[in-house]
């Protein structure tokens, strides 16, 4: 079994993102600048857009925090959206998700300009997507893949079975795997709360991606010897042992599926960081195509 160190990954292309800053800098280029808007306190997300901020120090990059309170009306969050849409400073934003249930996701979501959506959530870059034309792919599913490649696991004509149909990670990720490329090429079978025989298949995949927010979902009954398993989830369960009362449970029973596995991703350390770090590419690429 082979422990997939999204850790390692990132922090090696977060070099290589440093390492093309340095480079547009020398050539009198301006330092990408990317700005995420967080409203209110939700604790999970405060950490990613804390990592997030931190990761774009270790690119180079500059980063601005945007802060609403959770009473924000939707017209002044639009409001915001269109100021940094027009800011030729910034090259990339983000609005961390989810926002309080009186604001409608998806309005936020088609208010930023399609060439700052570094998240890939806008229509236009699903779309785009979903033909294969380039565009900026949401951070999860672009984290996958490029796991996949750097550990050259073969995924032509395998069996692809994905968790989850969330917009974010089940839906693209699904899209991306079939999508005549490497890696992708696979054979993809897409579960969700609706699907009565999960584990029937389960068992027939070569490679599964859990992405359900199931703690403990995938059971070492539901998969078959040296499956490759990638997993998305990241719920916190509680845990009178550390300090912050929490941890980070996936959606993967690790300790028993491992075993079963050729190569799977721990949590934490395997596709979170690997986000991060698709974010920082997205927002390099929306920089070096307006330098
Ligand atoms: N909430 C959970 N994942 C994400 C993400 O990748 N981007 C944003 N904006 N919000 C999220």
């Amino acid at each position: 079994m082979t422990l997939i160190d999204g850790k390692k990954i990132s922090d090696q292309i977060k070099a290589e993102i440093a390492a093309q800053v340095e480079q547009m800098l020398a050539e009198g280029k301006k330092r990408p600048h990317l700005a995420a808007i967080l409203v209110g306190h939700d604790g999970g997300s405060e950490t990613y857009v804390a990592h997030k901020v931190k990761a774009c120090e270790q690119c180079g990059f500059k980063s601005t925090l945007i802060r609403f309170e959770d009473n924000i009306t939707e017209q002044t969050l639009l409001d915001r959206i269109a100021a940094l849409n027009a800011d030729p400073d910034i090259d990339g934003f983000i609005v961390q998700l989810p926002l309080p249930r009186h604001i409608s996701e998806q309005k936020i979501i088609e208010a930023i300009d399609p060439a700052k959506d570094v998240d890939g959530f806008h229509p236009q870059n699903v779309g785009r997507m979903a033909i294969g034309l380039p565009c900026f792919l949401s951070a999860t599913p672009a984290g996958i893949i490029e796991l996949l490649s750097r550990y050259n696991i073969d995924t032509r004509g395998k069996h692809c079975v994905v968790l989850g149909r969330s917009n974010i990670v089940g839906k693209p990720v699904a899209t991306l795997m079939m999508q005549k490329a490497a890696p992708g090429n696979a054979t993809v079978t897409v579960c969700h709360s609706a699907t009565p025989n999960i584990a029937e298949i389960t068992r027939q995949a070569d490679i599964i991606i859990a992405a359900l927010g199931q703690p403990g979902f995938v059971t070492a009954d539901m998969v078959k010897d040296q499956a490759v398993i990638i997993d998305v989830g990241t719920t916190r369960v509680p845990d009178p042992t550390r300090k912050s009362g929490f941890r980070l449970r996936g959606d993967v029973d690790f300790d028993n599926v491992a075993p079963r596995c050729s190569y799977i991703t721990p949590v934490p350390g395997g596709v979170g960081p690997m986000t991060i770090v698709s974010l920082m590419k997205n927002t390099l690429q929306a920089a070096q195509a307006k330098n």
